[in-house]
């Protein structure tokens, strides 16, 4: 890996900007250039030895000024389009946070200027740096499980149901372009892609808003816009069931995001608050015989697996960039799980399955 130096800026200053921040400006060779935000920097969130880098209320100016090679996209979703495009458009390199855009065409139009600029763009899937995830996709991929036959999902949370919880961009669709769906579902979408590979062919479901306002910080009641609970049914290659279901408003459960799968040889499951364990009962030998006891035994990843582990989304783009051969999701991946959350919004207009283009 080479230390090739890199100017770095970041649009947006919030809760994940710091995810980038920490794992991007501490690659050795990077110099960060400038922030963007248009919130009072008091409010910014902040911290660390990088924070206090040259500051801008203006994203357009802090490009032009400071002309990054790379720039991460940190905003509330609907800037996600206009500033990738703008950062494209001044040079740079984008390390895009998810969902990648509001609509399909804005998605397919980022991915249409990254190519014509020659640029990269990564979409921050974070769920493929989990060990567990990583090494059940290995599973899966050396056929431990065999021909795959259901995955069922569900990320679930409470956050939003919380009375305490302020209203936010979050609950505003004309900011967020959806709740749960968006939201939590790309993070659905796009592991069961990453762990087995398959392709959505066509999906139905329904999303639906259970909180009708909340109160913003100042105690004022806002309405609330984006959907707060989804679920919905899939058809992947091979003819493979797919059900998934997601909610900001299940009291108890924190980020409770589990994802399993059956093949013909096992099933396997992984939970978000086991990072390096997997649920296993796997081999066509062990699996011949019928049982009426659920055995699916919580095992630990191999040492060596779970202390290899994956850099960050926003770190793995900086290694491309050098020139290393990593494997990280990109904006190809970013459309792909879009495509699918607009066929999940076609299936809501018309109430039947809508084919993932
Ligand atoms: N990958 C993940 O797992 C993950 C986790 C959390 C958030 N996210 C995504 O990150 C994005 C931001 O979420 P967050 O939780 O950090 O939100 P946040 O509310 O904490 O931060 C958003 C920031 O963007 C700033 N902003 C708003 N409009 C702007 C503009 N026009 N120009 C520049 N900055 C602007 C706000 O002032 C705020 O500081 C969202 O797209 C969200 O979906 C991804």
């Amino acid at each position: 890996m080479n230390d090739l130096p890199l100017r770095y800026a970041l649009i947006g200053a919030g809760g994940i900007a710091q995810a980038h921040l920490q794992t991007i400006a501490a690659l050795p060779g990077v110099t960060v250039v400038g922030i963007a935000d248009p919130a009072d920097p008091r409010t910014w969130r902040l911290s660390g030895p990088h924070a206090g880098a040259p500051r801008f209320t203006d994203a357009e100016v802090m490009l032009r000024e400071t002309k990054p090679d790379l720039v991460s996209v940190c905003t509330p979703n609907k800037f996600h389009h206009p500033f990738t495009l703008l950062a494209l458009a001044h040079g740079a390199h984008v390390a895009c946070e998810k969902p990648m855009a509001m609509t399909v065409a804005e998605a397919e139009a980022m991915e249409a200027a990254r190519a014509r600029a020659g640029k990269l763009g990564s979409i921050n899937f974070t769920y493929r740096n989990v060990a567990a995830f990583r090494f059940a996709r290995e599973l899966i991929a050396g056929g431990e499980l065999g021909r795959l036959l259901r995955v069922n999902v569900v990320y679930l949370q409470s956050f939003l149901g919380a009375p305490a919880t302020p209203h936010s961009w979050r609950n505003d669709v004309a900011l967020a372009g959806f709740g749960a769906l968006g939201d939590l579902g790309v993070h659905m979408i796009d592991g069961v892609h990453f762990l087995t590979g398959l392709a959505y062919r066509r999906v139905v479901g329904l999303a639906q808003t259970l909180i009708p306002e909340k109160p913003d910080a100042a105690g004022t009641p806002r309405p609330v816009t984006t959907d707060t609970n989804a679920a919905w049914l899939a058809e992947l290659d091979g003819g493979v069931i797919g059900t998934f279901e997601t909610t900001q408003i299940a009291p108890g459960y924190g980020n409770f995001f589990r994802i399993e799968l059956s093949g013909e040889h096992g099933t396997l499951a992984l939970h978000s608050d086991h990072p390096e364990e997997i649920w296993l009962r796997a081999g066509a030998t062990l699996t011949r015989y019928a049982t009426w006891k659920t055995d699916l035994p919580l095992q630990k990843l191999p040492t060596e697996f779970a202390g290899r582990g994956a850099p960050t989304t926003p770190a793995a783009i900086v290694h491309a960039i050098r020139g290393a051969k990593v494997d990280f999701p990109t904006f190809a991946d970013g459309l792909r799980a879009q495509r699918v959350v607009g066929a999940i919004l076609s299936s809501m207009q018309t109430g039947a399955w809508a084919p993932v283009a």
